[in-house]
C-alpha cells in the first residue's frame, strides 16, 4: 500500500515538473524574408489629454498667460488696482491686464499666477519671463514692475525689476535664476512706478528646453518621445479634433502664426468627465500645428495629422444639428487642403510662406492624413467622400486615413470598414481600449484581413485592466498582441499606443504611456513594451512557426521575427503569458551554424501589478544580457509571465 502511494507521488511530482516547465519548438525561416516591415510601424498617438500639451510637453510656465480664459483672471491672483480691458495688440487675443498705483505707497498693486498645478522651478536653472507691456498714462513717460518667483512659504526666491518704456506695445524679457528649488511656487509681479501700465502675454520658460527653442518643449518629455525611435507621429488627437461643437474643433489655422495671436480654444477633455473635473484646462495652441511637424522632424517620424470632416464628437452630440452638412463642407475641405499645403507647399504658396516664415522653409514632407477620429454612421462616408475626391485631384500622393469607429468590433465597425474599401482610402484607422483578455484572444486577429484593402493603422489602443494602472500585466498583453501586428505588417502599417501623457495631478484617463508632474516624469512598463519595438522593428517579417502555425497563444506564447536588411539582424520576440516557465527550442532554418554576437532583453515582474512610478521609476525595466549563439538552433528559458526580445547579429 505504501509503496503504491510512493509511486503515485512519484508519477504526480514527475506531472508537476513537466508541466512547469513547458518546452516549445519553433522554427524560423531565415532565407526567406517576407513582407516588409513600414518604417512607419510603430508610432506615437499625441494629444492635449491628461495636460499633455499645456501645463505637460509644452513647457510654458504660466496658466491663462493672455487672460483669454473665460473667467480672464483664472490661473491669477490680483491685487490692487487691476482691470481687464479688451482692445489690445492681437486681434485674437484681444484681453490684456491694466495695472493702475493704488493711491498709497503702502499699497500694492500686482497679479500673481498659479502655473499649471505650480510654477516649478529648480535651483540652477534659468528662466525666461517675457511679457507685452506699454505705459498706460504717460506721467515720467516710464514705468516699472517687479517679478518675483515666490516659494510655497511666500518667500521670495529670486527677483528682477523692469523699466516699461514706451507707450506702445513692445516685448520685454528677462532672466530669472532661482536660489532653490520649489515644485509649488508663484510668479508674482508688482507694479513699482506710480502710474498705470499694460501687461499682455506674460510668459515663464525655461531657457532649456528641447532643442533650446523660445515657444518649446519640456526637455525630459520630447527626450522621452525621442528614446521611443518612433516611425509616425499622429497629432492633435483624438477626440479634441473634432471638438464638443464644431466651434470648438482643432482648427489647425488658428494654432499656427506667431504665439501671441494664437486664440485659446477650450479643452473638451476640461469635462468629459465630471468626476475629474478641471476647469481650468484649455487649448492655448502654444503648441501648434508648426510645432507637431517640427518635433516629427526632430523625431525622424513621419507626421500625420488627423483633421475635422466637419462632425462634432458623435459621444457628445446626437445627429445633425451638430454637423456640417453634407453640401457645406468646402471650408473644411479647403483647410485640409491649405494644410498639405502648408506641410508640403513652396514657399511661394500662401500657406507654404506662412511655414517658412515661421523658420521652415523647407518641405515637411507630409505624406499621411486623417479625416475624422471616431467617426461612425453613414454620416461619416457621405462627408470623407468629397474631402477624398478633392484631395486625390489635387494630391494624389498623399495617403487618407479613415475611421472604423470606436470599436475594435461591432455594428458600427462592421458597417465602416466596407465603406472605407469602397472608398478606396489608404488606411483604416481602429481603436481598442480593452481588457486583458480581450488581448489575449487577438494574437492571431490580422492574421485572415483582406490582403486586398486598405491597409491598417492600429491608431488608438491600450490594455485596459479592471483597475486601469500600467501595471505588468497590461504591458505583458500589448507586447503579446504586437507580434501579430508584425507577423501581419504586409496589412499592419501603423500602430500607436494611447494616450501619451498625463500628468499626476491633472489626468482625466488612464492608463498613460508616460508620467510625470512637473518635476520629474516616469516611463511606463508599457513605454518600455514600445520603446522594445520601436527600436528593434526589422524590415523584413520572417515566417515563425510552431509545427505549421504561427504562435498566437497556444501554451500562452506569441511570437514572431524579423531581419533587419539594414544592420543584418535577426531579431526574435516572444512573449510567454502563461505561468509557466517555456523552454523554447529555436531552429533557423537554412541558416549556417556559426558563432554569432547576440543580445537578450527580457522583460519581467514578481508581480503583475507592479508598475513604475514617479517615486519608483525603474521599478520595472527591460534586462539586457550579451550572449553568443553559436550554432543555427538557440535554447532560449522564457520566465513565466515575460516578454523577451533576442537581436542576433548575422
Ligand atoms: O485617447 C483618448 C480618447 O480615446 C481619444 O481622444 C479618442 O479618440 C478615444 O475615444
Amino acid at each position: 500500500m505504501k509503496k503504491t502511494r510512493l509511486v503515485l507521488l512519484g508519477i504526480m511530482l514527475a506531472g508537476v515538473v513537466q508541466v512547469a516547465h513547458m518546452q516549445t519548438t519553433i522554427t524560423v525561416d531565415t532565407r526567406k524574408p517576407g513582407s516588409t516591415i513600414q518604417p512607419t510601424m510603430y508610432g506615437i498617438f499625441f494629444e492635449d489629454i491628461n495636460y499633455g500639451a499645456d501645463g505637460g510637453l509644452y513647457a510654458e510656465m504660466i496658466k491663462n498667460r493672455s487672460f483669454e480664459f473665460p473667467q480672464h483672471l483664472m490661473g491669477w491672483n490680483s491685487f490692487g488696482d487691476v482691470k481687464i480691458h479688451n482692445d489690445g495688440p492681437f486681434d485674437r487675443n484681444p484681453h490684456y491686464a491694466r495695472l493702475t498705483w493704488p493711491g498709497h505707497d503702502h499699497k500694492h498693486t500686482g497679479l500673481d499666477n498659479e502655473g499649471f498645478f505650480g510654477v516649478t522651478v529648480k535651483q540652477g536653472e534659468t528662466y525666461r519671463f517675457s511679457v507685452w507691456a506699454r505705459v498706460a498714462a504717460l506721467i515720467s513717460g516710464k514705468e516699472s514692475i517687479r517679478i518675483e518667483l515666490v516659494g510655497a512659504d511666500n518667500e521670495v526666491i529670486t527677483r528682477q525689476n523692469l523699466i516699461i518704456d514706451s507707450k506702445d506695445w513692445k516685448k520685454y524679457q528677462l532672466e530669472l535664476k532661482p536660489g532653490r528649488t520649489d515644485a509649488k511656487a508663484r510668479l508674482r509681479i508688482f507694479l513699482t512706478s506710480k502710474g498705470s501700465l499694460d501687461l499682455e502675454h506674460i510668459s515663464l520658460f525655461p531657457t532649456e528646453t528641447w532643442k533650446n527653442r523660445e515657444n518649446g518643449l519640456r526637455k525630459d518629455l520630447a527626450q522621452a518621445l525621442y528614446d521611443l525611435n518612433p516611425g509616425v507621429f499622429r497629432f492633435p488627437g483624438g477626440c479634441i479634433v473634432e471638438g464638443t461643437d464644431l466651434h470648438t474643433r482643432y482648427d489647425w489655422k488658428k494654432s499656427v502664426g506667431p504665439v501671441e495671436n494664437r486664440p485659446l480654444n477650450e479643452n473638451r477633455w476640461q469635462y468629459t468627465f465630471p468626476h475629474r473635473f478641471f476647469p481650468d484646462y484649455y487649448q492655448s495652441y502654444g503648441m501648434g500645428f508648426y510645432e507637431f511637424f517640427e518635433l516629427s522632424e526632430d523625431l525622424g517620424a513621419e507626421p500625420l495629422p488627423i483633421v475635422s470632416v466637419g462632425l462634432a464628437c458623435q459621444f457628445q452630440n446626437g445627429c445633425c444639428e451638430a454637423h456640417v452638412p453634407v453640401g457645406e463642407l468646402s471650408d473644411y475641405i479647403q483647410d485640409a487642403l491649405d494644410l498639405i499645403e502648408f506641410a508640403n507647399g513652396d514657399v511661394s504658396t500662401t500657406w507654404g510662406k506662412v511655414r517658412a516664415e515661421m523658420g521652415h522653409p523647407a518641405p515637411f514632407n507630409l505624406k499621411f492624413l486623417g479625416i475624422g477620429n471616431e467617426q461612425w454612421g453613414p454620416e461619416y462616408p457621405e462627408r470623407l467622400e468629397p474631402f477624398m475626391k478633392a484631395i486625390r485631384a489635387k494630391y494624389p500622393e498623399i495617403q487618407i486615413i479613415g475611421s472604423s469607429g470606436p470599436g475594435s468590433e461591432g455594428k458600427d465597425f462592421e458597417f465602416l470598414w466596407p465603406e472605407m474599401k469602397r472608398l478606396k482610402v489608404d488606411l483604416v484607422d481602429e481603436h481598442f481600449y480593452r481588457p486583458e483578455s480581450w488581448f489575449l484572444a487577438q494574437g492571431a486577429r490580422y492574421d485572415n484581413y483582406d490582403r486586398k484593402g486598405p491597409k491598417v493603422f492600429a491608431g488608438e489602443y491600450a490594455c485596459h485592466p479592471r483597475n486601469r494602472k500600467n501595471n505588468f500585466e497590461s504591458a505583458l498583453m500589448e507586447a503579446a498582441f504586437m507580434t501579430g501586428l508584425e507577423r501581419n505588417a504586409d496589412i499592419v502599417h501603423m500602430a500607436t499606443y494611447a494616450p501619451l501623457f498625463a500628468h499626476v495631478e491633472g489626468w482625466q484617463w488612464r492608463p498613460d504611456l508616460i508620467w510625470f508632474d512637473n518635476m520629474k516624469s516616469v516611463r511606463s512598463i508599457n513605454y518600455y513594451v514600445q520603446q522594445l519595438y520601436g527600436h528593434y522593428p526589422g524590415t523584413h517579417v520572417l515566417k515563425t512557426l510552431s509545427g505549421k502555425t504561427p504562435l498566437t497563444g497556444q501554451d500562452g506564447l506569441f511570437a514572431s521575427s524579423a531581419l533587419d536588411k539594414d544592420k543584418n539582424q535577426l531579431i526574435l520576440k516572444i512573449a510567454n503569458t502563461a505561468d509557466k516557465v517555456n523552454e523554447v527550442n529555436y531552429v533557423f532554418n537554412r541558416l549556417k551554424a556559426a558563432e554569432r554576437d547576440a543580445k537578450c532583453i527580457q522583460l519581467t515582474s514578481p508581480d503583475l501589478d507592479w508598475e513604475n512610478t514617479l517615486e519608483e521609476p525603474n521599478k520595472v525595466i527591460p534586462v539586457e544580457k550579451a550572449m553568443k549563439v553559436d550554432s543555427n538552433t538557440l535554447k532560449l528559458e522564457l520566465p513565466a509571465k515575460s516578454f523577451t526580445v533576442v537581436i542576433i547579429n548575422l
